[in-house]
């Protein structure tokens, strides 16, 4: 195996980020994610233990992959995360590890997280107001999340982005309010529209804040113009504040989708590979290694995987099907 990109899909995408839910479990009963009640979570059994996890994240790197972001359900939730963190970073000197978190556990985390070597965190925010955000994720703690960001900023997380979901008729009109609170703190907002992810299938497209309606929003209190040489690999379009104030993005998966420059696979907590968040199918690596697969065994697997990516997600077609499986147990 060589580090030339080998993960290579038939549209002539190269595959770079891969992205590992490291459980499907959450400390947070998002409404735009899961149901109050009765998840059906994943057999402890069914997990990668983390020395599987490190494996087969070690043969991605061997196939041209650059960049983990650690996701979940919640990544905090799982016992002993900065031992994982410090297997991967073993990997490879200088890897662009990353964590997306709801940042409940940050207070307790973010000081032994970034030691163990993880670089970067997105932490959700949603809303600024308690109430809302008790009703929004089912449980009162706006005030640990804001903790949680102080202690990511103590802890020496750069940069710290904020993921914000808006919904129609609960909190769409958070967008100025969030923008002003992430330029005062110097944290990178990005707007993420809603998907049909959710468990218990409630999206539908009149709930969906689309991305133009949140940047008309923000650009009437805060001017903006499009930044640019970005990644153009990268999910969000960021936009610059004409008063030097920093940047903002969108992430338009639903009304300007960015199939064609995707460079992402997902492992989910189970050991199972998704080229795609809408995949229809998924590859089994757990049996594979558990099995007694060689590295060169996983490697094809991988390569075969990628190679028949899904050209895009089809939400906008009426040949659309929502997968069984909800974001939490994909990984964001
Ligand atoms: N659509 C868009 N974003 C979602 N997230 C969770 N579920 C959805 C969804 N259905 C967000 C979370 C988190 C990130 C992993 O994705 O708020 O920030
Ligand atoms: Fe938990 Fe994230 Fe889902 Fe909210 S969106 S319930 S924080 S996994």
């Amino acid at each position: 195996m060589s580090d030339v990109p080998s993960l290579i899909d038939t549209h002539g995408r190269a595959v770079r980020d891969l992205r590992i839910s490291v459980t499907d479990r959450c400390n947070l009963r998002c409404v735009y994610c899961m149901p109050a009640e009765g998840m059906p979570w994943l057999p402890k059994g069914d997990l990668l233990t983390y020395e599987e996890i490190a494996r087969f994240a070690g043969v991605c790197l061997t196939l041209g992959v650059t960049g983990i972001r650690l996701t979940g359900g919640e990544p905090t939730v799982r016992a002993d995360l900065p031992v994982l963190v410090r297997m991967l970073g073993a990997l490879r000197p200088g890897l662009d590890l990353s964590m997306t978190t709801n940042g409940l556990k940050l207070v307790a985390m973010a000081d032994e997280l970034r030691a163990a070597g993880l670089a970067r965190v997105n932490v959700s925010l949603d809303t600024l107001d308690r109430e809302r955000f008790h009703r929004l994720a089912r449980r009162d703690r706006l005030h640990d999340v804001l903790a949680g960001f102080e202690a990511a900023k103590r802890a020496g997380f750069r940069p710290i982005k904020i993921n914000a979901v808006l919904m129609r008729g609960f909190n769409e009109d958070e967008a100025v309010p969030l923008a002003r609170w992430a330029r005062e703190q110097g944290f990178e907002l990005r707007f993420i529209e809603w998907m049909p992810l959710d468990f218990s299938h409630t999206w539908s497209r009149e709930k969906l804040v689309p991305a133009d309606e949140i940047l008309a929003r923000i650009g009437d209190v805060f001017p903006i113009r499009v930044a640019h040489g970005e990644d153009p690999s990268a999910p969000a379009t960021l936009y610059e504040y004409l008063d030097g104030g920093g940047r903002v993005g969108v992430i338009a998966s639903v009304t300007r989708p960015f199939c064609g420059h995707c460079d992402r696979i997902r492992l989910t907590a189970d050991g199972q590979i998704r080229t795609c968040l809408f995949s229809l199918k998924e590859y089994d690596f757990r049996r594979l290694m558990r099995g007694g697969g060689s590295d060169d065994e996983i490697a094809a697997l991988l390569k075969a995987a990628v190679w028949r990516k899904e050209p895009g997600h089809l939400i906008n077609s009426p040949y659309f099907k929502q997968p069984e499986r909800g974001m939490s147990a994909i990984g964001g």
